[in-house]
C-alpha cells in the first residue's frame, strides 16, 4: 500500500504544528510559574546547570561513576522539590513536563523501528479523506444512499445491475481489477457513483485521485505551456498524481473541447495506466458513435479491449428532482 507523499507531507505538517503549539503552551505556564513562584525558576536553573555538570563530565571523560552518581541523586531532590512547590503553589506536579500526545513516538510520527505510528497514520486518513470530499465537491455519496427507485422499467433492471458492478468493483479493488466506462446520458448518476467508487476504494487504503476531464487537461497544458513557475510546479504535480494513483477517476469525458492535444494528453493517460496495471475509471455522456468520432482510433480500441462498460440508463434526476420539488 503506498501512501501519498503530498497528503503525507500535510499529515506531518500538522503533526509539526500541534506539537509546535504545545511547546508555546508549556513556555507559557513556564512564565507563568515563574512569575507566581520564583523558587521554581531558581530549582530550574539548579537542574539545569546539572545537566551542564553532566554534559561536561561526559565531554571530557572525567565522569566518574560516583560523580554521576551523586548528580543523579541531586537532581531527583530537585524534581522532587519542584514538583512538591509546584502543587504547593495549586498547580498539579507535572505542569511544567513537555506535552506529549502520543506516548508511542512521542509525536515525532514515527516508531523507533521507522514504521509509521498511529497518530501520523491517522492524520493520514483524515487528509485523504478531507481531499477526496473536497473533489467531489457535496461529497457524501455512498453505495447505501444510491437509490435505485428514480430508475423504472429497463432503465431500473439495468442500474441494478451497474450499481452491482460498480460496487463490487469498488469492495474488491486491487491488482487484478479492470477498468470502468461509466457510460449514459446526463444526470443519471455517474457522477454520483464514481463518488461511491472513489470513497469506498480509498477507504481501502488506495490513492485515489478523482477528476473531471477539462481539469486533467488544464493541468496538461499549464505543465506545458506555463510561463511561471508555480502555476508549473501545481500543474506537474497534479499531473503526477494523475498517472501514479492506485486509481483515476476521470469525470465528464467528452464535455472538454478536443484538440489534438488534449486528444494526445488522453491518449497518455489511458496508454501509460494501461502499461502500470494502473486502473481507470472514465464516465461520459457520450454514445460508443460520438466516441468513435471524436476520439483516436488508439484511444477507442484501448476502451472497447481494456474497459468494461456499466451502463447508465432513465430519466434526467436532476429533472426528476426539480418536478418533485414543484409537486
Ligand atoms: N441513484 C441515485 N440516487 C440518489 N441520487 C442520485 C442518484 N443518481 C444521481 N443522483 C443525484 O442526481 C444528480 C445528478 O446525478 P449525477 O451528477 O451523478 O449525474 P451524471 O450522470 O454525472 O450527469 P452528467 O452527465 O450531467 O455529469 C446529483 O445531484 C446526484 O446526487
Ligand atoms: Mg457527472
Ligand atoms: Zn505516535
Amino acid at each position: 500500500m503506498t501512501l501519498d507523499g503530498r497528503l503525507l507531507a500535510r499529515a506531518r505538517e500538522r503533526l509539526a504544528q500541534r506539537k509546535e503549539e504545545n511547546t508555546a503552551l508549556r513556555d507559557r505556564r513556564e512564565a507563568e510559574v515563574y512569575a507566581a513562584a520564583p523558587e521554581i525558576r531558581r530549582t530550574d536553573a539548579a537542574l539545569r546547570a546539572l545537566l551542564g555538570e553532566v554534559l561536561d563530565f561526559t565531554a571530557r571523560g572525567t565522569g566518574t561513576a560516583e560523580a554521576l552518581e551523586c548528580v543523579r541523586e541531586e537532581s531527583e531532590r530537585l524534581c522532587a522539590e519542584k514538583a512538591r512547590a509546584l502543587q504547593a503553589h495549586g498547580y498539579p506536579a507535572d505542569y511544567l513536563d513537555e506535552i506529549v500526545m502520543c506516548p508511542l513516538c512521542h509525536d515525532s510520527g514515527y516508531r523507533e523501528d521507522g514504521t509509521i505510528c498511529t497518530c501520523l497514520r491517522k492524520l493520514y486518513e483524515e487528509e485523504r479523506a478531507k481531499e477526496l470530499s473536497g473533489l467531489l465537491r457535496a461529497g457524501e455519496e455512498s453505495f447505501a444512499d444510491f437509490r435505485l427507485d428514480y430508475y423504472t422499467g429497463e432503465a431500473r433492471e439495468c442500474m441494478e445491475l451497474t450499481l452491482a458492478a460498480a460496487r463490487a468493483y469498488a469492495e474488491h479493488f486491487g491488482p487484478e481489477s479492470g477498468n470502468l466506462l461509466l457510460q449514459g446520458g446526463t444526470g443519471l448518476g455517474k457522477t454520483f457513483l464514481s463518488g461511491c467508487i472513489a470513497r469506498t476504494v480509498s477507504a481501502g487504503g488506495r490513492s485515489v485521485v478523482y477528476e473531471t476531464a477539462q481539469e486533467a487537461f488544464a493541468a496538461f497544458e499549464e505543465q506545458k505551456f506555463s510561463r511561471d513557475a508555480e502555476t508549473y510546479a501545481a500543474a506537474s504535480e497534479k499531473v503526477k498524481r494523475i498517472a501514479s494513483c492506485d486509481l483515476l477517476i476521470l469525470d465528464d469525458l467528452g464535455t472538454e473541447l478536443t484538440t489534438s492535444f488534449t486528444q494526445s494528453a488522453l491518449y497518455n493517460i489511458i496508454n501509460s495506466r494501461l502499461t502500470a496495471h494502473r486502473k481507470t475509471v472514465i464516465s461520459t455522456n457520450l454514445t460508443d458513435e460520438e466516441l468513435a468520432a471524436r476520439y483516436l482510433p488508439q484511444i477507442i480500441s484501448r476502451l472497447n479491449g481494456e474497459y468494461e462498460t456499466l451502463l447508465f440508463l432513465g430519466e434526467d434526476i436532476r429533472a426528476i428532482r426539480k418536478q418533485q420539488r414543484y409537486n
